[in-house]
């Protein structure tokens, strides 16, 4: 860390460790009472209480300590034993300077060593429309993968497209049916039709309806079921169609997923881990962790004891495993969703052997992740803490159930889009915003303010907490939201064309007035919002710090006139601050996914 806080926390170790206190009790934090002081230590109530010493007493001796510490500009006691610290102005013009000048992290820190991350988000699947809970792991994973890189890690992001299993079956019958895949059911190696059958319509028209056909029709889902074996077994004709199935949903998919600006680095599929399969199949086999159950073949992932209530058909009530075995061969032979995760674990290790792995899913999923990690520590696939399930809450409607269309069906991501588009054309014209801009650039710029509205939204929530769709709230130029934050970038932007205008460039950071002192206090926490978003995997705590920012640059430009500053040195102060926070902004912004417009 290179923030106040940490070097501040140093120098107050140092001076409680001198009166014989374990430096460890010596934290310094923010101060409660920003109109006091700058920051705080507690530490002389915990230490006196070890020692049986005054607390008064014992932070008199410390701040004694400190008093000559150039850095600080008053150290006092209050209260019981509380340690209040000022920073000078010179010390804060100097980190200032250095988050100014620090282009790549804007004074956040590196990690110490970096690490291979794979970041497994958005998981859609071929043919089903993405709904809101792939939504949320889109933005979540996609800010997760570029603070991950930020900070000095090599990640990628795997999108981790369910291309395998049932659903595949399904749409080979479906398609069938409608007379379209006749070039591709005859026996042996083809060649087949290299024109894709189905356009993507049809693909989002059939698997709904065959969905749904094999709830109500046995027989139906029975054909299903063989022609999703047939494909797993390598059917040429079935593995050509479903070929054109993955390629034309994965083009729509990035393009979807393009405007939302989410990209990935490996679009691998559930079916890449297939050729993994047998081989872990055997291997589990001969760890003796795979055993028969009820025909099935299962991994005991429960330690003893570990056990829940379970209600069996006939009423009574047993002690099951819990978590329940996780299930690798069903008594059909076939291979699960599970299977495929402990495999595609495999494949991970042997391709890119990464040091973590972060699965970025629905909270609702925990327990099958539970199921394959247990699994995989057992097999010696991973090692325990390199397999992180980073569950979420969901975004709800008014009803407080999860958000569906007014039709009542899942929301699709590219209407999301669209209706979150136009909203966006509304507020600007409202708010007389890109008046002056052509066509093509106030498009753009609607865009942009959409896609911030619907990340900022999601990502201001806590990845834990569910919250409640409410376009019309998230697209508001005011309050805690994305179109606000926008608008306060885009307002910085033009102050410093304007100053350019004029000849006014930034130079030397002088630290004066209160607004410039808090100013210069939440450049410097970014550091720690970065770094406890990182240990955390919370990105809120960036959105919550771009908020601040925003918040404490409004407070400066309100109090302190830049361009019709009293003399030029202060004027050019002023634009190097009002420059480093633009940066410290759009580089937050970033890191939540969220792309600025250059004007409004
Ligand atoms: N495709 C899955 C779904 O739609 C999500 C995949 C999550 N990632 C994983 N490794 N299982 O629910």
């Amino acid at each position: 860390m290179t923030d106040l806080k940490s070097e501040l926390g140093e120098a107050v170790a140092a001076a409680f460790a001198a009166e014989g206190v374990d430096a460890a009790l010596a934290r310094v934090t923010p101060s409660d009472r920003p109109d006091l002081a700058d920051f705080q230590s507690n530490g002389a109530l915990a230490a006196a209480k070890a020692l049986k010493a005054n607390p008064r007493e014992l932070a008199g001796k410390v701040a004694e300590r400190l008093a000559a510490d150039p850095r600080l500009s008053s150290v006092e006691v209050a209260g019981p034993g509380f340690i209040n610290f000022k920073v000078s102005d010179a010390t804060l013009a100097k980190r200032a300077q250095a988050v100014a000048a620090d282009a790549t992290l804007a004074g956040a820190s590196a990690v110490a060593e970096s690490r291979k991350v794979i970041i497994d988000y958005a998981g859609p699947n071929v043919a089903k429309p993405m709904h809101v809970g792939h939504l949320r792991s889109s933005i979540i994973g996609e800010s997760l993968k570029r603070l991950f890189r930020l900070r000095g890690d090599t990640v990628w992001g795997d999108a981790h497209f369910g291309d395998w299993g049932f659903q595949m079956g399904l749409l080979i019958v479906a398609v069938g049916d409608e007379g379209k895949a006749d070039g591709f059911l005859v026996e042996g190696e083809g060649p087949f039709p290299a024109e894709s059958p189905v356009s993507l319509d049809d693909l989002e028209r059939l698997y709904p309806a065959a969905a749904s056909t094999a709830k109500e029709d046995p027989a139906y889902r029975d054909r299903a079921r063989k022609a999703t074996a047939e494909l797993q077994g390598g059917r040429p004709g079935y593995r050509a169609l479903w070929k054109h199935f993955v390629a034309v949903s994965r083009s729509a998919l990035e393009r979807e997923f393009g405007a939302l600006d989410v990209t990935f680095d490996l679009w691998n599929g559930e079916s890449d881990a297939d050729p993994r399969m047998v081989g872990m199949i055997a291997d589990l086999t001969a760890k003796g962790l795979l055993v028969e159950d009820d025909g099935a073949q299962v991994v005991h992932v429960a330690r003893p004891g570990e056990t829940r209530k379970k209600k069996l058909a006939d009423g009574s009530v047993i002690e099951a495993p819990s978590p329940p075995p996780l299930l690798v061969v069903s008594s059909e032979g076939s291979a699960m969703y599970g299977t495929t995760d402990l495999a595609t674990i495999v494949d991970r290790r042997e391709t890119l052997d990464p040091d973590l792995m972060l699965y970025v899913v629905d909270e609702r999923q925990a327990e099958h992740f539970e199921q394959v990690y247990r699994a995989a520590y057992l097999a010696g696939y991973a090692k325990p803490g390199e397999l992180e399930h980073l569950g979420f809450g969901t975004m709800n409607g008014t009803d407080g159930k999860p958000f569906k269309t007014r039709a009542g069906g899942v929301l699709k991501l590219h209407d999301l889009i669209t209706q979150a588009t136009d909203k966006a054309r509304d507020r600007l014209h409202e708010a007389n915003l890109g008046a002056d801009v052509d066509p093509a650039e106030f498009e753009a710029i609607a865009h942009k303010v959409a896609i911030a509205a619907l990340k900022f939204a999601d990502l201001s929530n806590s990845r834990t907490t569910s919250y409640i769709f409410d376009l019309d709230r998230f697209m508001s130029f005011e309050g805690k939201t994305g179109p606000y934050l926008l608008y306060q970038v885009v307002r910085i932007r033009s102050l410093l064309r304007r100053g350019a205008e004029q000849g006014a460039t930034p130079g030397p950071i002088a630290v004066v007035e209160p607004a410039e002192r808090d100013l210069v206090l939440t450049l410097d926490a970014f550091d720690q919002a970065i770094s406890d978003a990182y240990d955390k995997r919370m990105p809120h705590l960036i959105a919550e710090h771009a908020y601040r920012l925003a918040q404490a640059f409004s407070k400066f430009y309100a109090a302190c006139p830049v361009l019709v500053a009293p003399d030029e040195a202060t004027r050019g102060s002023r634009l190097a601050l009002s420059k480093a926070a633009l940066d410290q902004l759009v580089l937050a912004l970033g890191v939540l996914g969220i792309a600025t417009p250059e004007r409004m």
